[in-house]
């Protein structure tokens, strides 16, 4: 095939069977099981599980699951001297990306990883996948206390997987109503098939790249507005809107100026994704349990979402995942530079599993394009050139 498809729509890149999307009927399902049965009914932790090794654990490899990833939650004290030394006015994203990359320069055990044609050595990946799941939520938390002149938290082993994070973050004791809903978002953002930096990891991955660098790639193609950078996009929009009325005005004008609007829009739904329903239900229960002392966000995003929709449904444009993540996120007190950096540390449980899949299947990555330059031209000496 020699037909160029911008954004290789459609095209397949790989052979998988770690996630399914249905983008007509918007359905979303993690190794068969449907996104809307493990938001009710899984943790993060065994949702990440579920990724990797492709079935449901049973209970003691869950157990050993969980408790290994509570031993990885601390960082070496040079990670945290290097976090120190970096800007604290720089994006959350780039910190993440630099911090992930550097940590294979303390973990240099990936040369025995693979074996060329013999395939990953499986205990490695697994042990190094849950230090990377680990760190990278640590990490996260880290950096707020960090670029804000203090120092971070410790983790705890005695809480769960966004228990512990909202810990670190906050340094409260965490709400178990909150934290379970930001398990839930955890479990939403874990894994969406062949995106832009699901791509990068497995291009990476096929180089047979450190796993620290795969996973770099990934947080850095992740942290683009149009990608993972979105959710942060749309809460800026939000507070420009200001109020509900002046939604229908604002989208009007937006569009007419052939401007995108942040939250809107998927590749391959085009129906409502199924994640942002959840997530509004989230945020309603989340208002309900806040007995609706909340900030005016949401009402604006309802708002907004009726405003676009009416325009844009016609085209299959619907709100995406990143349009009420957003908002919950803000609601929950978290700044909004943070959020790209949320959905890296869930999604990098699917970019895991995807690597593992690459190493299992390997063959480097090497495209073709389609030339549009000139074939063969004279060289001009720099005195003749004008
Ligand atoms: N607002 C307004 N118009 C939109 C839109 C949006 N959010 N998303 C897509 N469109 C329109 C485009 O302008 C284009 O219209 P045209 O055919 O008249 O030129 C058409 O829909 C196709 O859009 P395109 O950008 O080519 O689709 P894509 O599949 O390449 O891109 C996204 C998908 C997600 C990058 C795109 O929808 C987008 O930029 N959304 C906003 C960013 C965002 O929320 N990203 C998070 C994704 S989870």
């Amino acid at each position: 095939m020699n037909e160029y498809v911008p954004g290789l729509e459609g095209v397949p890149a790989t052979k998988s069977n770690i996630s399914f999307i249905d983008g007509e009927k918007g359905i979303l399902s993690y190794r068969g099981y449907p996104i809307e049965v493990l938001a009710e009914r899984s943790t993060f932790e065994e949702t990440a599980l579920l990724l990797l090794d492709g079935n449901l654990p049973a209970r003691p490899m869950l157990k050993a699951f969980d408790q290994d990833m509570r031993e990885n939650r601390r960082v070496k004290f040079r990670i945290r001297e290097l976090m120190r030394q970096m800007s604290p006015n720089g994006h959350p994203m780039d910190m993440l990306q630099s911090m992930m990359a550097c940590l294979a320069m303390y973990y240099p055990d990936a040369d025995g990883f693979v074996g060329g044609d013999h395939g990953a050595d499986l205990d490695y990946v697994h042990n190094t996948s849950v230090r990377i799941i680990a760190h990278m939520t640590t990490m996260v938390a880290m950096w707020e206390h960090i670029r804000n002149g203090y120092d971070p938290i410790e983790p705890r082993t005695d809480l769960t997987h966004a228990e512990n994070f909202l810990w670190m973050l906050t340094g409260k004791e965490p709400d178990r109503y909150i934290a379970r809903i930001m398990d839930i978002c955890l479990i939403l953002h874990a894994e969406h098939t062949i995106n832009a930096s699901t791509f990068a990891v497995l291009v990476a991955g096929s180089t047979l790249a450190s796993p620290y660098s795969v996973i770099a790639s990934g947080i850095a193609t992740l942290s683009g507005p149009l990608h993972g950078g979105a959710n942060q996009a749309v809460v800026k929009m939000l507070h420009e809107i200001g109020t509900p009325e002046k939604a229908d005005a604002y989208i009007e004008a937006q569009l007419k100026a052939k401007k995108k609007i942040w939250g809107f829009g998927h590749r391959e739904y085009s129906v409502k994704d199924p994640r942002a329903v959840i997530l509004e239900h989230l945020m309603h229960k989340f208002a309900a349990y806040k007995e609706h002392k909340v900030g005016p966000l949401f009402a604006i995003a309802q708002a907004v979402e009726k405003a676009a929709t009416d325009r844009l449904g016609a085209k299959g444009i619907y709100p995406n995942v990143d349009f009420y993540s957003g908002v919950l996120y803000a609601e929950m007190g978290i700044v909004p530079d943070q959020f790209p950096s949320l959905f890296a540390m869930s999604r990098v449980a699917g970019w895991l599993a995807h690597w593992k899949e690459q190493l299992g299947q390997n063959r480097i990555f090497r495209p073709t394009q389609v030339y549009t330059g000139e074939m063969q031209r004279d060289y001009i000496p720099l005195e003749r050139r004008v």
